[in-house]
């Protein structure tokens, strides 16, 4: 055994017992968090030998980020999840300064390969550093895997003319016409627009550049990270997570957002968007993954986190990131619809419904609390003429916090406003979406709360708002606001789910 080979080792030994350290009341219920310390991308994220794995981004000495390694996990219904050790921790010469994000498949022999990006930075003699990301594989059955010793696989002069080496990276694999391809994101060397690059491989061993899919033109932010491809309901999707975005309207907003392109490739062999627009529209949702379920569903899981807004959670706590839920897409209307995996449906619990409340001014109602809840509301105006000017949902609330979200109906915009939800930064708090044009005063919210976040579901899934909330847990009041009379349907559940923390092995 080499010296680097006791880097995973050592990572392996370190988080069971970090993780023996977090009671599971610390934790989210039912959102995926790492073992300890810190975590991004969802990476991997596959079906493979009866069970769903999720690897992901993880640096398990501390809640910051630092040299990537890959964590694991498994789960039969993508609900309950069971620890894995760590799969690869950066010991080698190529990805000695990280394994950044990538995705997984099954090989012809049964084995799975891992598709990642490698990490190099090395300094000349005037201290002067330069990065290399370069994609690297590493084989193995589901526990276990191996880097394969003729990494990286597809280096930096595979590229194309005008490509960045340092912006080369999470390149995600699938398999078509018996060929294996992977869409790795890229920026222009020449003035760092991202760009999607596809290669091609019979094995997955042996890779050859393909062609550009899709260039950005720096017009929806600059380097796009973490790309996914498939098709859905007959288009082809992509989806990607720009970084440096500029707002326009409400539909993107600064910094890091995220991007659904829906359209198809042309005879050219590029990809033609018909339309694009976020993923969602909350604060909280990046650099998502999706695979195919064995019964046909596409689903999709993000990083539950944005990089602006990381000091949400102090350095101090024992893990730092959460996964979204899995959610079930499709493309409707040209859109990409989102709803909670239908699984979530079997924690619930203590089912409590109210119909046609008179919601003007405050309004409590009795048996709604909790921060483990499912909430569906059917909003309409008492009066069609004269609509309710605001309504509010608060939730995590008691006399010092509260979470709101609130829907304007003559605008047709849906707000989050975390500001009284615990945080102690000066970070973003608040978020606006555009809910349609229809000016009605009719909404449809369906709300998952565990813990410490919230995902708003918004008309069957039309659009989502995501944002994380680190709320003192004794906080958990639900009530309701109107300014005017706005009539309210709402159905309440209690989700129960028991938290497997175990190791598996
Ligand atoms: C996206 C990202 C990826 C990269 C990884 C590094 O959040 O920046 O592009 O592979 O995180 O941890």
């Amino acid at each position: 055994m080499t010296d680097l080979n006791i880097s995973l080792q050592h990572a392996r030994k370190y988080e069971r017992e970090a993780a023996g350290r977090i009671e599971a009341e610390e934790r989210p219920a039912f959102h995926f968090t790492p073992p300890a310390g810190w975590m991004n991308d969802p990476n991997g994220f596959s079906y493979y030998q009866g069970k769903f794995h999720l690897f992901f981004q993880y640096f398990p000495y501390s809640s910051h980020w630092d040299k990537m390694h890959w964590g694991h996990a498994v789960s039969e219904d993508l609900i309950h999840w069971t620890y894995l050790p760590a799969v690869m921790a950066p010991d080698r010469a190529y990805d000695k300064d990280g394994c950044y994000s990538g995705s997984a498949l099954e090989l012809q022999d049964g084995r799975q390969l891992l598709l990642y990006t490698g990490v190099r930075i090395d300094h000349d003699e005037n201290g002067v550093q330069s990065e290399h990301q370069e994609q690297c594989i590493a084989v193995g059955d589901g526990m276990d895997y191996q880097k394969y010793p003729l990494n990286p696989v597809i280096s930096g002069d595979m590229l194309p003319p005008d490509s960045s080496r340092v912006h080369f990276r999470d390149p995600k694999m699938w398999e078509e016409n018996g060929h294996i391809y992977c869409l790795a994101a890229n920026a222009r060397a020449s003035d760092g627009s991202g760009r999607l690059l596809m290669f091609r491989s019979e094995d997955g061993f042996n890779w050859t550049f393909d062609r550009i899919l899709i260039e950005n033109d720096n017009l929806y932010g600059k380097m796009w990270e973490c790309p996914d491809y498939f098709r859905l309901d007959g288009k082809e999707v992509i989806i990607v997570s720009p970084q440096d975005m500029l707002p326009e309207g409400l539909e993107f907003h600064n910094g890091n957002g995220t991007l659904c392109l829906i359209g198809r490739t042309d005879e050219t062999g590029k990809f033609v968007p018909d339309s694009l627009h976020s993923i969602d529209y909350g604060i909280d949702f990046y650099a998502p993954q999706t695979i195919m379920t064995p019964d046909g569903r596409r689903v999709m899981i993000g990083w539950m986190q944005n990089w602006d807004a990381c000091a949400m959670r102090g350095p101090e706590e024992p893990w730092a990131g959460q996964m979204s839920l899995p959610r079930e897409i499709h493309v409707q209307d040209g859109r990409l619809f989102q709803r909670p995996l239908r699984e979530l449906e079997h924690l619930r619990k203590n089912r409590i419904a109210y119909d046609h409340v008179v919601v003007s001014d405050e309004v409590t109602l009795g048996g709604l609390s909790g921060r483990m809840a499912e909430i569906e509301i059917t909003l309409t105006p008492a009066d069609k003429k004269y609509l309710y000017r605001r309504f509010d949902l608060f939730v995590a609330q008691d006399d010092v916090y509260r979470t709101a979200i609130s829907f304007f109906p003559q605008e047709c915009v849906l707000e989050i406003d975390r500001k009284f939800s615990g945080s102690r930064r000066a970070i973003m708090h608040r978020r606006k979406c555009q809910t349609g044009s229809r000016k009605d005063g009719v909404i449809r919210l369906r709300v998952i709360l565990d813990r410490y976040s919230i995902e708003v579901f918004i008309n069957d899934g039309e659009k989502t708002m995501t944002a994380t909330i680190y709320t003192d847990l004794s906080a958990d009041g639900i009530s309701f606001y109107a300014d005017g009379t706005a009539y309210m349907d709402i159905v309440k559940y209690d989700l129960e789910a028991e938290r497997i923390i175990s190791f598996g092995r």
